[in-house]
């Protein structure tokens, strides 16, 4: 087989960011993908319908003539009501505790119940899915562990309340996905592809810095292995977070991988080379559809056999797997 057709794939955890630098990114997303969901960490995080509103302006401005649909999302505050909710055009609310990512310093200090319990009853009401960025403030490699007990108490408390464990990388959390009917995740592509040792086993790799942090080889192949065992309520978010060489390439190196413009050549190539081509389209399409119930634009992406060497910079922003071989291109 030599060509391969993707129909609507979606980029279920997708950062487009704002200004100079959505104009230079969102491009590589918008030829891609059908849809994408936005994430709503730009500076200032999108709080108010106001600023939502304006958000998906200037995003839309940059998608033109593409077939790209933006599914936005609103930066969680426990401040939230029904009725402030209710009118906002929105996929998902995200969740990011105070503190552990890029800009998510208005975060949540202490996501306990008395805290957010309020809003998430209005969501669950709604049927508004909660996006979470489950991490906590401890050891760098243990933060996504740590945060397990805060899924698990939300994911229980709120039984109707579509909760959506973002970016998952640690084995310990694959465990808890099927004990509740209402937890989901996404798998980004560099957590099925890279581990810690890429990240550091040799020369240090900034660009291979992210939020959660690429974990254990086992962890890996735990991740591996979930969404190889094509499960349903896994989903393809790619969580490219792109920051400019200068940013990552410093003494105070900022979180994220940049993966947009290689996101489907690379799906292709890892999935392929586990076997596993006959579960790619459900993964990057079909899953996130029925998850989110959403019915995004009808598009065909196409790729072909062809080898290429991933260029070592995009925009002034260097991509996951720079200067490394993938075996599919889309021509
Ligand atoms: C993301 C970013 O730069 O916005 N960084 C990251 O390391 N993944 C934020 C996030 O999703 O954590
Ligand atoms: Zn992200």
């Amino acid at each position: 087989m030599d060509k391969i057709v993707l129909k609507s794939p979606l980029d279920m955890h997708l950062h487009l960011r704002d200004g100079e630098m959505l104009k230079r990114v969102g491009k590589y997303s918008f030829s891609q993908f059908s849809g994408g969901l936005v994430m709503p960490n730009i500076v200032p995080p999108v709080t108010s319908k106001k600023d939502l509103e304006a958000y998906r302006g200037r995003v839309l401005a940059e998608v033109g003539d593409e077939k790209f649909l933006p599914y936005m999302s609103l930066f969680f505050k426990s401040s939230y009501r029904k009725e402030f909710l209710k009118d906002l055009d929105i996929l998902v609310v995200k969740l990011y505790p105070s503190g552990v990512t890029t800009n998510s310093d208005g975060g949540v200090v202490s996501v306990d119940i008395d805290e957010v319990g309020e809003t998430l009853q209005a969501m669950q009401d709604l049927g508004i899915p909660l996006s979470i960025h489950g991490e906590t403030l401890g050891d760098s490699f243990e933060r996504e562990a740590e945060f397990i007990p805060t899924f698990e108490l939300l994911a229980k408390n709120f039984p109707k309340l579509k909760v959506i464990m973002e970016h998952i990388s640690d084995r310990r959390t694959v465990e808890i996905l099927d004990k509740y009917p209402n937890l989901f995740a996404t798998v980004t592509l560099h957590h099925l592809a890279k581990d810690r040792d890429d990240l550091l086993g040799g020369a240090l790799n900034p660009h291979l810095f992210c939020k959660p942090i690429l974990k254990t080889s086992k962890d890996r192949e735990a991740i591996q292995e979930l969404v190889f065992s094509g499960h349903e309520k896994v989903m393809f978010g790619s969580d490219s977070a792109p920051h400019q060489r200068e940013k990552k390439e410093s003494r105070n190196g900022s979180a994220g991988i940049f993966s947009a413009p290689i996101l489907l050549e690379g799906l292709v190539t890892l999935f392929e080379n586990f076997g596993k081509l006959e579960l790619l389209q459900n993964f990057v399409s079909e899953n996130a559809k029925k998850i989110y119930e959403i019915s995004p634009p009808q598009k065909e992406i196409v790729l072909e056999r062809v080898e290429k060497i991933v260029k070592e910079e995009y925009g002034g922003v260097v991509p996951l797997f720079a200067n490394e071989k993938l075996n599919w291109s889309i021509l």
